[in-house]
């Protein structure tokens, strides 16, 4: 599925003025509960630099916010951004690329991205750019739909995403169109299994996941490791991969 990152950003300026309001209905309500597991993964405690990526209108990041931690709301969307602006002022939203953030090496004491990385065009470097931007130690959060392990709800699910959502989107949405995307999307991404294995291969270790909604939705969380030798591996492994020349064990895609 092409997700070229200008019609992405496009989409979602179309939908952000509802958006939402209709992730409220087309969730069922859910979506509540799965920003709150996702808070209670990353545990941000007070003081802390937090990074909340693929941000949109900002209601993770304030969710993150709520115990004193410094939270930055990173997304590519001007219309979301200015949505999350008009209804959070205490959070700081920056427009960017989660492919190229605008951040130094070992910023952040946590990072999380909700529903985000699924419409990213290169997920991997996404993951790359996550691990870069953490400190040593740091814990990594995704919120993100799945498959639910079960064959039957799996079934049931692909009818919803195929015939429900659609329908209710046409009705609830400004960019119903934009709902088929989240459809296709949906169905063309990778399980619990898989996904894992990608943060493994960024470097992150400690990779874990849990299924909510019966795995309609994962939580997967990893940590970056602090260990100097571990760092310097990931590093050299990246720089193997890419071509690139670290200068910093755990700045793996740095260039000189
Ligand atoms: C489904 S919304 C999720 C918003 C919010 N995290 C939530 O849970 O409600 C996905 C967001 O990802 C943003 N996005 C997608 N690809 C991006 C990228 N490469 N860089 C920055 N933001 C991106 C979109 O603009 C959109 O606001």
């Amino acid at each position: 599925m092409d997700k070229q990152p200008d019609e992405v950003a496009d989409m979602f300026d179309d939908v952000a003025k509802h958006y939402d309001r209709t992730n409220a209905v087309l969730s069922v309500g859910n979506a509540y509960l799965w920003r709150l597991a996702t808070v209670r993964a990353v545990a941000p405690q007070p003081g802390e630099r937090i990074l909340d990526l693929a941000a949109g209108t900002g209601t993770s990041s304030v969710a993150l916010s709520h115990g004193g931690a410094r939270v930055v709301a990173v997304d590519f969307s001007a219309g979301m951004i200015a949505e999350g602006r008009r209804k959070h002022k205490n959070i700081e939203f920056i427009e960017a690329d989660i492919e190229k953030l605008p951040f130094g090496d070992d910023e952040f004491d946590a990072v999380s991205i909700s529903f985000g990385l699924r419409n990213v065009n290169d997920p991997k470097r996404a993951l790359a750019e996550m691990y870069r931007v953490l400190k040593p130690g740091g814990r990594v959060v995704i919120c993100e739909f799945s498959k639910p392990p079960r064959a039957l709800l799996r079934i049931g699910y692909g009818a919803y995403l195929k015939y429900v959502l659609p329908a209710v989107a046409g009705a609830a949405s400004s960019n119903p169109a934009a709902y088929s995307y989240l459809a296709e999307s949906i169905q063309e991404w990778p399980d619990q299994g898989q996904l894992s294995q990608w943060i493994r291969g960024a470097g992150f270790i400690r990779v874990a996941y849990r299924n909510l909604t019966s795995g309609v939705v994962a939580l997967h969380r990893a940590r970056k490791p602090v260990d100097a030798a571990v760092l310097a591996s990931v590093a050299k492994r990246r720089q193997n991969a890419t071509g690139t020349i670290a200068t910093h064990p755990s700045a793996p895609n740095s260039k000189p």
